[in-house]
């Protein structure tokens, strides 16, 4: 596996939509690395998600970190990810980004969606997230379309660099780059 190197604001990369894919394509053992690779390249980085566009790659996938019932995480990869809110609650919480590194803002999301997306078979899955799982599935699917979480900012006042986060607002949240 390889370390892969992350794409920072201002990359065009990072303001493309991405490719759809197939899942035959899925398959193929240079994909298979590209989400190992991924996922190595999250952890080194103590992300908690991290999408195609961000390590050069303009395809529709990304990694994550899932919380499971019994408080594991668990990190998947989904393929052409497909999001629909669930109910109309929304949330604002702090969002960081491994393109954007050491910044924070807060974001109004909806709170509860609905995910389905190819797993790393190419096979359909489902899953109903709620809460922080919800808004890394979201930051992480905004990439594959050009957009980062500075576009979400209802306003920059929330606007804080790491250490000022740190010393003033993490008490309220932790949340990791995504
Ligand atoms: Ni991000």
């Amino acid at each position: 596996m390889s370390i892969l190197k992350v794409a920072r604001m201002g990359h065009p990369v990072l303001r493309k939509a991405a490719r759809a894919l197939d899942p035959t394509e899925v398959r193929t053992a240079p994909f298979q690395k590209l989400i190992d690779d991924m996922v190595e390249t999250m952890h080194e980085y103590g992300g908690i998600g991290l999408a195609g566009p961000q390590v050069h790659e303009s395809v529709r996938l990304f990694v994550a970190g899932i919380e499971q019932k019994d408080g594991s995480l668990r990190v998947l990869p989904f393929v052409n990810p497909e999001i629909t809110p669930v109910g109309a609650s929304t949330a604002e919480d702090w969002e960081g980004c491994l393109s954007i590194p050491d910044i924070r803002g807060k974001v109004v999301r909806p709170r509860n969606v609905v995910i389905k997306a190819l797993d790393r078979r190419g096979k359909p899955f489902e899953m109903e997230l709620i809460g922080y799982p919800a808004r890394v599935v979201q930051h992480e699917t905004d990439h594959l379309d050009g957009v980062l979480f500075f576009d979400r900012m209802q306003t920059f006042d929330t606007l804080t660099f790491l250490d000022e986060y740190s010393r003033f607002w993490a008490r309220e949240h932790d949340e990791d780059e995504a």
